[in-house]
């Protein structure tokens, strides 16, 4: 696996203002991101309840790129039957075959922003779509935040169990070595949601246009 872990070494600070870097060649953060992906997306990964819908369709408008759900469009692709009913009708097997063509076939679209659903990086073959065609932000959230978010609604078939907080703590223990490797992280937590958009603004800048310098990881920032 080649992807880059967190924790990178400190890079000289930029001199430049934090004003002039806003308006460095007369292009804003958002314009000089779109520009430094190219065709790549911005792919968010997490755990079920974590935001990345909320937060990835905020972050497209303010990039003015697309923004697009896996989820959704793999309900989309199945004639409207929802995320539910095709884990009921076909099983959980099924659903992550057609979850992992559709990713693959979103990330062929780029630019755009993509909330995938919280399974997907369990498979090897979508981390490494993920790696080549996308830069990727883990919005880190604890299992309480998600259990208060999630617990209003019965629209993970997953959580269906008697024990839901004990199945996202396992959750969370299975999947985390597989979020930590995303190229960056945030941590989702109980604040307007613009904030954590803007922390994803400033992670991508300094990701893609500020030579790399230090995302401080979600659980540095916790
Ligand atoms: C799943 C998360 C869901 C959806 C499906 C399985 C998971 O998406 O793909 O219920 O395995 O964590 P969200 O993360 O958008 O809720």
């Amino acid at each position: 696996m080649t992807y880059q872990p967190f924790a990178r070494p400190t890079e000289p600070e930029n001199e430049m203002t934090e004003t002039a870097a806003r308006h460095h060649d007369g292009m804003t953060h958002e314009a000089e991101i779109v520009a430094a992906l190219g065709n790549r997306s911005v792919v968010l990964v997490g755990m079920m309840g974590s935001g990345k819908s909320t937060i990835g369709r905020r972050l497209g408008a303010r990039l003015h790129i697309p923004f697009l759900d896996a989820d959704h469009e793999i309900e989309v692709a199945h004639a409207g039957l929802t995320v539910s009913e095709i884990f009921a009708q076909h099983g959980e097997p099924y659903f992550r075959d057609g979850e992992a063509r559709v990713i693959a076939r979103l990330l062929e679209g780029g630019p755009s922003v993509i909330a995938t659903g919280g399974g997907a990086i369990m498979r090897e073959e979508t981390r490494n779509r993920i790696r080549d065609k996308a830069v990727s932000v883990w919005l880190q959230a604890d299992g309480d935040v998600i259990l208060k978010r999630v617990k209003r609604r019965a629209d993970r078939p997953l959580l269906q169990t008697a024990d839901p907080a004990a199945t996202i703590e396992r959750l969370i223990g299975e999947r985390s070595p597989f979020y930590r490797l995303a190229d960056l992280a945030i941590a989702s937590r109980d604040v307007p949601h613009e904030k954590i958009v803007e922390e994803c603004v400033d992670a991508l800048h300094a990701h893609l246009v500020s030579g790399g310098a230090a995302s401080p990881s979600a659980s540095e920032t916790q």
